[in-house]
């Protein structure tokens, strides 16, 4: 199956190949640019970088009603799984790697804060590479392997490089500024990371974070060799392997 990837508002994504359905940082209901209702959302996966309300605020609903297995740093998924009952939480921490049927999913840092929305701990913050990849020879949901890197929330830092050392196929990267790095950064971030396709993310939802997508995208274009995509909320967009820069 190819993979298919939805900006669904704000920061929250789906990404989806074969059986294996992700959801990253849900946050439906108070989100203004979101357009989908959460309970149309039934995820295999749900992935939440950081405990900020704007990266959680649905999930305790959407891993109930679905059995998601929900894939966050140690502190959240304790708490979730303490104070509202969800069961099937992978805890993980930084620079950890959890092993799944699609290929597997590292917790990477970001330089950002973290707190849960009752006030508690929320552990570190961070984002996630994703590699889906055949398995044993054979194939798993996705047709061909592929890494995805999920920054989350984060200010621009030199570690960008180090962590997608391996290869970038596609970069998801907030570009809204005030609470994350803003488009001039996150240039600045692709230019480190060199992925071959690059969406943006954190923007547009409340007028502090207001950006202009297109002027973004053709900045992309002009100062990296990363093709840039700025998708609509609720259009699908297929993902080719070894896309043209
Ligand atoms: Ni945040
Ligand atoms: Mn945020």
């Amino acid at each position: 199956m190819a993979i298919e990837v939805t900006w669904l508002g704000h920061s929250t994504w789906w990404i989806e190949t074969g059986a294996t359905k992700i959801l990253l940082d849900p946050f439906i209901g108070g989100n203004p640019a979101a357009k989908v209702e959460s309970t149309s959302l039934n995820p295999t996966h749900i992935l939440i970088s950081h405990a900020h309300y704007d990266h959680i605020a649905d999930a305790v609903e959407i891993a109930r009603r679905s059995k998601a297995i929900v894939i966050s740093n140690y502190e959240i998924a304790t708490w979730l799984e303490s104070k509202h009952g969800i069961p099937g939480v992978m805890g993980m921490n930084l620079g950890g790697k959890v092993h799944l049927p699609f290929g597997s999913i590292q917790f990477t840092p970001a330089v950002h804060s973290s707190s849960l929305p009752d006030g508690s701990y929320g552990g570190a913050c961070g984002g996630f590479l994703i590699d889906f990849k055949t398995v044993d020879g054979k194939h798993s949901d996705a047709e061909f392997s592929y890494r995805l890197y999920y920054t989350g929330d984060t200010a621009l830092f030199s570690d960008l490089r180090l962590i997608a050392r391996n290869g970038v196929d596609c970069l998801i990267v907030p570009i809204g500024d005030l609470y994350t790095m803003g488009p001039e950064e996150s240039i600045d971030a692709i230019e480190l990371i060199r992925p071959k396709m690059v969406l943006p993310t954190h923007y547009n939802t409340w007028l502090p974070i207001a950006q202009d997508a297109a002027a973004w995208v053709q900045a992309v274009h002009q100062r990296t060799s990363a093709r840039a995509v700025a998708p609509e909320v609720n259009s699908v967009l297929r993902l080719e392997k070894n896309v043209d820069a």
